[in-house]
């Protein structure tokens, strides 16, 4: 891989072990991939940020890091709302852990906005074929699809590297021929609100890691796409799809239609609706998985509006979005249903002592299972809603 002198420089520690380290993690990923150069990017969103994920090896690791990044970056979601931790029964021992791994990154010059949707905060803004590094699943997978923008998969450490140093290696969705669709979902139905998150869902694991072209019968909305990608990317491990006609990529070009197709029908969709549905009554309801967009704050609140919700439910947003419409907050917790920032129903252990959870997220119904112990149910955003147990006030 051809180095700049600057880079050689920093790759033979003249700039501190910090940036050597960093350097040597692109240098080794570009090697393994065939990259041929290291080039800028935009912006770095950098994983690896709760304590219940992390450890303590990973907080050692990010103590021991010095230096400052070298462009714009941000965290992803933790495992605690900052200011509200006690309210959401973490236990201080974990509140200590999970403020030293945010301060380890301040230290960094990381701005502690901890979020899988940067792309809706300020100085975050991307376009079309702007490179970055970028690392949570679900927001690679709408840099890449929904906006059109270049980001590999990251990890934690390669975004991190790519933050210090300002650049990552040039192989992968970086690249035009990278970017082709290999394998065509048609799907025979119109589909709209958390249909996006069941097709997701229940595509993924044919697809892998493989790019998809979907032919839809009708437009979803830029949050209904951020559902499709999210839920893509955890039953899966889809980083880029096109959507025929709809997508940036996919407005710019016609794509030759793949051989292999996967045909879809709303009978698949609606399996989605039937997992865990003998769970009677959810014991806590989450949305907000990807983090919620003010639009979708906005229905939350029409939705809610005049009702007292009686179970425990989470909307989760990034902190940025809350304190920029206060009032949607004030609206939707009137209901008694909580607007949780920092974190997720996923990375949080809050979660972990409910027996069961309603979602309206394909990624939150592959994962809540697994990584919280908890039996989850799929339900659209109004089913959500009524799960809660609403009296209505009107
Ligand atoms: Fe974001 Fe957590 Fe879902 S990180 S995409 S809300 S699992």
């Amino acid at each position: 891989m051809y180095l700049t002198p600057e880079e050689e420089k920093t790759l033979n520690g003249e700039f501190g072990e910090s940036l050597q380290k960093a350097i040597e993690i692109l240098v080794a990923l570009g090697d393994i991939y065939g990259a041929d150069r290291l080039i800028p990017v935009k912006s770095a969103q950098i994983a690896g940020v709760s304590y219940k994920t992390m450890g303590d090896a990973g907080l050692e690791w990010i103590s021991d890091l010095e230096g400052k990044v070298k462009i714009p970056s941000v965290l992803n979601p933790a495992g605690m709302d900052i200011a509200r931790w006690e309210e959401m029964g973490i236990e201080p021992a974990f509140a200590k852990k999970q403020q030293e791994i945010i301060e380890a990154y301040a230290k960094l010059g990381i701005q502690t906005k901890c979020t899988c949707t940067p792309y809706y905060l300020e100085g975050f803004d991307i376009g079309l074929d702007d490179h970055i590094a970028w690392s949570e699943s679900s927001a690679v997978s709408y840099a890449n699809s929904v906006i059109g923008a270049r980001t590999n998969r990251e990890g934690g450490p390669s975004a991190l590297s790519a933050a210090l140093v300002g650049k990552t290696a040039n192989y992968g969705y970086h690249l035009d021929e990278m970017r082709e669709p290999v394998v065509a979902v048609e799907v025979d139905c119109e589909l709209s609100g958390s249909d996006l998150g069941a097709l997701g869902y229940s595509v993924g694991k044919t697809i892998g890691s493989r790019v998809p072209i979907f032919y839809m019968k009708n437009e979803p909305s830029k949050n209904e796409m951020k559902s499709l990608g999210a839920a893509l990317a955890a039953s899966g491990a889809v980083a880029l799809y096109h959507i025929d006609g709809v997508t940036p990529e996919a407005t710019r070009k016609t794509f030759t239609r793949p051989d292999e197709v996967i045909p879809v029908e709303r009978s698949q969709i609606d399996e989605v609706y039937e997992t865990n549905k003998d769970i009677q009554s959810s014991e806590i309801i989450t949305v907000g998985c990807p983090h919620c967009s003010p639009e979708e704050l906005e229905e939350i609140a029409d939705l809610v509006k005049g009702k007292k919700l009686l179970k425990e439910m989470w909307v989760c947003t990034a902190r940025e979005v809350a304190e920029r419409y206060p009032d949607l907050v004030q609206r939707i917790e009137k209901s008694g249903a909580k607007v949780v920032c920092d974190t997720c129903m996923v990375v949080s252990p809050a979660t972990n002592k409910y027996a069961s959870m309603t979602v309206n997220s394909g990624k939150a119904l592959a994962y809540v299972p697994s990584m919280c112990k908890v039996a989850a149910k799929y339900a659209s955003i109004e089913d959500c809603i009524k799960e809660a147990g609403v009296i209505d006030e009107n």
